[in-house]
């Protein structure tokens, strides 16, 4: 789904980005141009990147669980 239509971003693209290291909006800016032009994204943007970090987290925290000991 596009959360940005000004510059072509989807959840997709947001979630990718995550997984590539980025934390807040300011760098998700950066690195897709999400919410650089308009900005009427902003917080959709937002809302999406804050899933994507829980998700990564909440993986990363299932992985560490996974090791041996
Ligand atoms: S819709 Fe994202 S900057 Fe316009």
């Amino acid at each position: 789904m596009y959360i940005c239509v000004c510059n072509a971003v989807t959840d997709t693209d947001i979630r990718t980005a995550v997984a590539g290291g980025v934390r807040d909006l300011k760098q998700l800016r950066k690195t897709t141009g999400c919410a650089s032009t308009c900005g009427n994204c902003k917080e959709m943007a937002t809302e999406v990147l804050a899933r994507a970090l829980t998700e990564k987290s909440e993986a990363q925290g299932l992985l560490a669980m996974m090791q041996p000991a």
